[in-house]
């Protein structure tokens, strides 16, 4: 998960204050796919209904609203 890293690495290098439930997340995100992974290797595989709806919330609410909360902090900091 290369985009988490960044992020993280950002996080620690600029204090960034809401990081601890941020991380949350991304562990979170994390167990879910490699449960759908463990899951789909002994042949039980999760409905497309219920992936979609997954990758809809995960876009949803930490793409588009979890993630926009520290673009100020990174701007202040000088990233663009
Ligand atoms: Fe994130």
């Amino acid at each position: 998960m290369m985009h988490f890293h960044k992020e993280e690495f950002f996080f620690r290098k600029f204090n960034y204050t809401e990081s601890a439930e941020h991380l949350q997340e991304h562990k979170h995100f994390i167990e879910k796919v490699a449960a759908i992974k463990a899951d789909a290797k002994s042949g039980r595989l999760i409905s497309s209904f219920e992936l979609i709806n997954f990758l809809k919330n995960w876009i949803d609410h930490h793409i588009l609203d979890i993630d926009m909360k520290y673009r100020e902090c990174f701007q202040k900091n000088g990233l663009r």
